[in-house]
């Protein structure tokens, strides 16, 4: 039983529905659904579960891997930053796991370790994004030490677009160039390759390569495909009314002040939620369906909205959408200066999970 009424509703087939759309905009590549961060913010088993048909699954931290193999996974997993320290490399190839390598010590390692098993290795290449990877000059010979050591090492080269989602002039020629560095390094190689991300998806599908590496895009958000399904929505219920006259405020900080009679609900949630405590007034809440704006400022458990245009038919026990199938959680994130990722991860313990099957 949950008392309070902040819930995240998740829809598992939303979730087999986008991994439908990311395999339609590759059909002839292999999907690694990215499930890092707890699966955005949606847990990482129950999302995993919902996208077994994906081919690989991507994570952040061996920790991560280990919590879908011990949930029998058997999936290629890959640990998109590779590892962390050389400890854990014993543990990576005992879970089978296949492992990024994005700098000189994760080689040195590899290198280092004697083992029969073949290991997945992905090659990290730096096409311009300048976080993580080998430059263009040292990647031909990391790819030699690979292959001259004892080792059994299925090479794999990957990159990461630092702006597909944005669609102005210089980022398109920016990443129009990172896709033409990678086609240019990976030519002379028939190794399989990898660089795209949802955006890069969506937006540059004819270079999808071996494998595709959708993360948000799986989750419905993020991303102007059409047919994606948004997987979470936030709910809650008004849990007060009121009416504030003129030149009274409303909130924290006194940050709002009413300019005319104005009805004012209370709604169940706030950044002790993970809803972003910087969504200023006229970010749009969802309230019994009707679109109504946030006023002054988010608190821990609770926010304030106008609702004097429906001031008749809002009552206590309304329900509040605070993103979801009808309000998406990018708009959200726009009026709040931050992403989706950032709004689905943030989700804290507290919140009640419910699947929707
Ligand atoms: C290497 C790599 N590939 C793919 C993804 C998935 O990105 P997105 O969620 O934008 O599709 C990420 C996420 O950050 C990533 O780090």
């Amino acid at each position: 039983m949950f008392y309070r009424p902040a819930k995240a509703y998740i829809n598992l087939p939303a979730l087999r529905h986008n991994l439908t759309i990311a395999k339609l905009l590759a059909p002839d590549s292999k999907v690694l659904a990215v499930v890092k961060a707890n699966g955005y913010g949606h847990g990482i088993c129950r999302v995993a579960q919902q996208l077994a048909g994906a081919d690989a699954f991507g994570v952040a931290s061996i920790d991560e891997a280990l919590a879908l193999r011990q949930k029998g996974f058997l999936h290629r997993i890959l640990l998109l930053e590779g590892l962390f320290s050389e400890v854990e490399l014993p543990l990576a190839i005992q879970n089978r796991l296949d492992l990024v390598i994005h700098s000189e010590y994760q080689l040195q390692w590899l290198l280092n370790y004697q083992t029969t098993s073949v290991i997945n290795v992905w090659l990290k290449i730096d096409t311009g994004m300048h976080r993580l990877g080998f430059s263009l000059e040292c990647v031909s010979g990391v790819i030699q030490q690979l292959q001259q050591n004892l080792n059994h090492f299925n090479i794999h080269l990957m990159s990461h677009l630092a702006s597909a989602d944005e669609k102005d002039s210089v980022a398109t020629s920016f990443t129009k160039n990172q896709i033409k560095q990678f086609n240019k390094i990976c030519q002379p190689y028939h190794f399989s390759k990898s660089l795209l991300n949802s955006a890069g998806l969506v937006h540059y599908s004819c270079h999808t390569f071996d494998w595709v590496r959708p993360g948000i895009l799986l989750y419905g958000a993020g991303q102007t495909a059409s047919h994606l399904k948004p997987v979470m929505q936030l709910e809650s219920k008004v849990i007060a009314i009121k009416w504030v006259q003129a030149g009274e405020y409303v909130g924290y900080g006194n940050q709002w002040q009413a300019k005319k009679e104005t009805c004012v609900a209370v709604i169940a949630i706030g950044y002790g939620d993970g809803y972003p405590r910087h969504a200023p007034t006229g970010t749009p809440v969802l309230v019994d369906g009707q679109r109504v704006s946030l006023i002054g400022r988010v608190s821990m458990d609770m926010i304030a909205v106008d609702i004097t245009a429906y001031a008749d038919s809002v009552h206590i026990g309304s329900l509040a959408i605070l993103w979801g199938d009808a309000l998406s959680v990018d708009e959200v994130a726009r009026w709040a200066g931050t992403i989706s990722y950032e709004l689905l991860c943030g989700i804290t313990p507290r919140v009640p999970i419910i699947e929707i099957q």
